[in-house]
């Protein structure tokens, strides 16, 4: 009986041995998931004024305010119990924020976020991102 047991005990753990997953053959590593996207920087002088803000907004804020960020998490909670639909939990979809509200919070930070240096984001990108998101006066 012993022997039955201890024999039964050794098939099902080997039963259970599991291979360790591994990426398909010359396929790479898998990509990361959504909320560690952001977009590449786009190329261009970090202290000149007139780049492209959507650009601009994609890299330094994306990895928070893309689908799937944890400031687009948090802000679509706030912005459905403000009544409003969940696409403006994007900041890209909001039209109540003004220009200079947005370099504000930028700067200053605004409860989970972080405020943002002139290392993260230039003075200069920062005028552009705020003119492609504040499209309130
Ligand atoms: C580390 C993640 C993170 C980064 C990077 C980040 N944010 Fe945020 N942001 C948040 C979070 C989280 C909130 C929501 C704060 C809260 O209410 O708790 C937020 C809120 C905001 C708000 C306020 C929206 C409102 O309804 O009042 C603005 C504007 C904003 N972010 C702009 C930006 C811009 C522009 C950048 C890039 C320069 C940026 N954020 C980068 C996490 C981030």
């Amino acid at each position: 009986m012993k022997r039955l047991v201890t024999i039964l005990a050794l098939v099902l753990l080997a039963a259970c041995k599991q291979e360790a997953p591994t990426a398909p053959a010359g396929k790479g590593p898998p990509p990361p998931p959504p909320y560690q996207m952001r977009a590449e920087a786009p190329a261009g002088d970090r202290l000149a004024a007139g780049r492209d803000g959507k650009a601009l907004f994609e890299n330094h804020c994306g990895s928070c305010h893309l689908a799937g960020g944890m400031g687009t998490n948090l802000l679509t909670k706030q912005q459905m119990m403000a009544g409003q639909p969940p696409e403006k939990g994007l900041l890209a979809n909001r039209t109540d924020m003004s220009p200079d509200y947005v370099k504000a919070v930028v700067r200053q930070g605004k409860m989970a976020m972080p405020p943002q240096t002139r290392v993260d984001i230039t003075d200069a990108e920062l005028d552009s991102v705020a003119s492609y998101l504040g499209k309130a006066k």
